[in-house]
């Protein structure tokens, strides 16, 4: 436990909980350590914190457009690097047809996030059917490869140096969100065993960023069986059932569904608004001032962001205050829906993260002003 330099405190005019019966005509700001679990403070605002009219220097807000990277990859290692510091990489690919060579990733765990498209993955471990919304966790070292049913775009999310692993479900148990019984495992089938065979197969591996070959006159998926309790696993979105309170806003950590090494990923999956005549309904303004965030946006109307289409992602960085745009302020005590559909997956990071070089117009240079009203587009 850390001895934080903590005890709560009210000053002036402040509502008794966080997220509820704000004072009348205030915006609520979190100031937060520890993404969401450390020291806060909720502070009453007269004005939106994200009502600024200029911006210079090298911080902002960055949104880019990846449904404007067309460029199918044959191998995940030509994945266009979006963002990465040392302990994350988030890469996006683009892949069709059936992949003439196995690869592996001899950095970290690799966590594929199937936005479009569906195929067939063929590992060391046997054959797993995947589809858009799927998550397919491929432990270090693992030998795989894709064929593809129709063109798949897919998130790379790598946990360089680490593990994928379960967070802590603490009071709610080991089934809520998903039953970890819903984790899926690849088979050896019929199908598998058909794509076994005494032919040339090369198996590209990646080892401190660099790439190195090795081929074998065999198919090296060529195993007859296995036991253990280390295996790549799926998990679609649909499966996730998110904790939600009809009387409070859960912080995003609530919805946490991986965690590695200095980074945790999120899934925000459809679930109905706050009920509750008191409670806010859209996240509340923030400085997760310990945390890089990143989020990609993969299905449905995205209620906290105005002009954000399915493809595109968000970029936060640490040390500005950032809430919900205009027009989800406005719904943020009488939403127009009773529920949101969005599906969005978010890369929290405990380190900078860095841009990858991107072509030109991938980034929306004006997301900076989006949070000014209609005109940010
Ligand atoms: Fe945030």
């Amino acid at each position: 436990m850390k001895n934080w330099i903590s005890f709560p405190r009210a000053e002036g005019v402040a509502s008794r909980q966080a997220h509820a019966d704000l004072p009348p005509g205030t915006y609520e700001r979190e100031l937060g350590k520890e993404g969401f679990f450390g020291p806060a403070t909720h502070m009453h605002h007269a004005h939106p914190p994200t009502g600024w009219t200029e911006w210079d220097g090298p911080l902002r807000p960055r949104a880019f457009d990846l449904t404007k990277l067309d460029g199918a990859a044959a191998s995940p290692w030509d994945a266009v690097a979006v963002l990465g510091n040392a302990s994350v990489a988030l890469r996006f690919w683009r892949v069709g047809g059936a992949m003439d060579h196995l690869v592996r990733n001899g950095d970290g765990d690799e966590l594929v996030f199937v936005h479009e498209g569906a195929g067939e993955l063929y590992c060391d471990y046997g054959h797993l059917s995947f589809r858009a919304g799927d998550y397919i966790v491929l432990p270090r070292g693992t030998m795989w490869r894709v064929e593809c049913h129709e063109p798949v775009a897919a998130l790379l999310i790598e946990a360089t140096g680490s593990s994928f692993l379960l967070p802590e479900r603490g009071l709610v148990g080991a089934h809520a969100v998903f039953d970890p019984a819903v984790l899926d495992t690849p088979r050896i089938d019929d199908a598998f065993k058909a794509q076994q065979g005494e032919t040339d197969w090369r198996v590209v591996i990646k080892r401190r960023g660099r790439l190195s070959t090795v081929t074998y006159p065999f198919n090296p998926l060529d195993a007859v069986g296995w036991h253990g309790d280390l295996a790549p696993v799926r998990l679609n979105v649909a499966d996730i059932r998110p904790l939600m309170s009809h009387r409070y806003h859960l912080p995003p950590s609530a919805h946490t569904t991986f965690v590695a090494d200095r980074f945790v990923v999120c899934t925000f999956a459809p679930r109905p608004f706050e009920t509750d005549p008191g409670a806010l309904k859209v996240p509340f303004f923030h400085n997760n001032d310990d945390y890089d965030e990143v989020i990609f946006y993969h299905a449905g109307e995205f209620f906290s962001r105005d002009n954000i289409k399915p493809g595109m992602v968000t970029f936060h960085p640490c040390g500005f205050t950032h809430g919900p745009h205009p027009k989800a302020l406005q719904a943020a005590l009488k939403p127009k829906r009773p529920a949101t559909d969005e599906v969005a997956v978010m890369v929290d990071a405990r380190d900078a993260l860095d841009v990858g070089k991107l072509p030109d117009g991938v980034e929306w240079t004006g997301y900076v002003e989006s949070w000014k009203g209609e005109g940010g587009r």
